[in-house]
């Protein structure tokens, strides 16, 4: 009987999930699909918490231990999610993933240990390839953290023979697989997690800056892959329906984005790009020219067309607020004015579009890359605020760069460009950008936020 109204409770919950992700898919309905998602959340744990209840012996015990490693989840969760910052949300979501990777790998060694029989051969390969998941994945998004929250270097990790020695980590744990299904023993798995854990960290570290926003999308993926294992291992349905939906809409994104920047998909998982990273870039790149706020709002008072580009500076800044109010005062003024979003702006997939929305820009006018890549040359005046990898011309002019071939937003065909951020360095994917050295673009040194303020007096 118990175990009949669970499995209700599981379909039910898998409902929620599925509109869940239909909602979040979308601006306008992202507050529903939310609320879906905690709504089936809420049923799953419930339904959880009361099967295992109903199958222990000791069910006040049991209530007891569940409720308390909730109560530490919650108070630590709590916690960080308050404290967060919207530009710290990717290495907080890379760190989370690791928790699934870690989760498996221990449910896999529980399962391994506990259920003693050797002849189910499912089981153990159930039980292998969970491990063999969970622990890439831990690993891999251990170092997505420390790269997104730079802790360590974004730039490649180049070995010798590096696809070789990835391709030695799967054909020795495919090996592994067989001894371990054989004979039962604890020890190919315990081999197996340690070149899976080195293997997910090689993964990852071999994955230049610029490719970043890809791995952090695969290593959702991997995680729902992850989460599916345990649900086999566990014979536990709603994990494995959970995982698939994870698993299947991260690989999804991570596609998308891969489109976006021009990439193979396999290219990028196999790593290495972004090798010549231009640390000791020397190359000459000519004098830049700058320009002070009174100047850039004498550029827009004579303009009657304007783009602004947002990049990862306006979320740094806080400068969604000015920038809204400096494009609500141009088009009282009869300015057209507009935004292009590159996909992968910011450090996550729709961090400009949330920073908008939150300062209250009208939708119709934040438009994506290829909707005003077209429009840069009848533009007078484009505001670069805090970009710069989405807005290089090297990655369209240059094919030794090391982001050639992903698709930019084309400033430099406007009249005049007016970049905003505080100093020469490189962005996120280390390269020098040839467009700070145009004769059309101006730099507007400072913060973001501060230099909007400083436009908008001047205004
Ligand atoms: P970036 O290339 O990282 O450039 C941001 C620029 O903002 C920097 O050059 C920095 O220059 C400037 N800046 C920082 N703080 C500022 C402030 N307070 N005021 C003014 N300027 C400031 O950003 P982007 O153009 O948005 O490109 C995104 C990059 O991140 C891409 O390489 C992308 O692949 C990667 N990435 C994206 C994602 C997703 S999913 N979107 C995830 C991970 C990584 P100064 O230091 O000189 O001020």
């Amino acid at each position: 009987m118990t175990s009949n109204v669970v499995s209700a409770a599981y379909i039910v919950s898998a409902v929620f999930f599925v509109l869940s992700l239909a909602g979040l898919s979308k601006h306008e309905s992202a507050k529903e699909g939310n609320a879906y998602g905690v709504t089936g959340m809420v049923i799953a744990l419930g339904a959880t918490v009361w099967l295992t209840l109903s199958r222990s012996e000791h069910a006040l015990a049991t209530l007891l231990l569940i409720a308390l490693a909730m109560a530490i989840g919650a108070a630590i969760g709590l916690w960080r999610a308050r404290k967060v910052e919207m530009t710290q949300m990717p290495e907080l979501v890379a760190m989370l993933h690791s928790f699934v990777g870690l989760a498996a790998v221990l449910v896999g060694f529980n399962s391994h240990l506990t259920v003693g029989d050797a002849s189910d051969t499912i089981h153990s390969v159930e039980v292998f390839l969970g491990v063999f998941i969970g622990a890439v994945t831990l690993t891999g998004s251990v170092v997505a953290f420390l790269k997104l929250s730079a802790r360590i270097a974004s730039t490649p990790l180049m070995l010798p023979a590096r696809h070789w020695l990835n391709l030695a980590a799967l054909v020795v744990s495919a090996l592994l697989m067989v001894w371990f299904v054989q004979s039962h023993s604890v020890v190919p798995l315990l081999l197996m997690t340690v070149i899976a854990l080195a293997f997910g960290w090689h993964l990852v570290a071999s994955i230049g800056g610029g490719d970043m926003p890809v791995v952090v999308s695969m290593l959702n993926s991997y995680s729902g892959w992850a989460a599916a294992a345990a649900g086999f291992m566990l014979g536990n349905d709603l994990l494995i329906v959970t995982g698939a939906l994870v698993g299947a809409s991260g690989a999804i994104l991570s596609w998308i984005m891969c489109r976006a920047m021009n990439r193979s998909f396999v290219s990028v998982i196999a790593g290495g790009f972004g090798q010549e990273v231009a640390l000791g870039d020397d190359k000459d790149y000519g004098e830049h020219r700058e320009i002070t706020a009174e100047g850039a709002a004498d550029l827009l008072r004579d303009a009657s067309s304007v783009i602004i580009t947002p990049g990862y500076g306006m979320a740094v800044a806080q400068a969604q607020y000015p920038v809204a109010e400096l494009t609500k005062r141009l088009r009282d003024r009869g300015v057209d004015v507009r935004f292009g979003i590159h996909p992968v702006a910011g450090r996550l997939p729709g961090h400009m579009n949330v920073l908008l929305a939150e300062a209250k820009v009208p939708y119709d006018i934040v438009l994506e890359m290829d909707e005003v890549n077209d429009d840069f040359p009848s533009t007078d005046v484009v505001l670069v605020i805090g970009a710069n990898d989405t807005v290089n011309p090297a990655a369209a002019e240059d094919p030794t760069s090391p982001i050639a071939g992903m698709p930019v937003l084309q400033v430099w065909n406007a009249r005049d460009v007016v970049v905003f951020k505080r100093s020469m360095a490189t962005g996120y994917a280390g390269v020098q950008n040839p467009l700070f050295f145009r004769e059309n673009s101006q730099m507007l040194f400072g913060d973001a936020k501060q230099r909007v303020d400083d436009i908008l007096t001047a205004l």
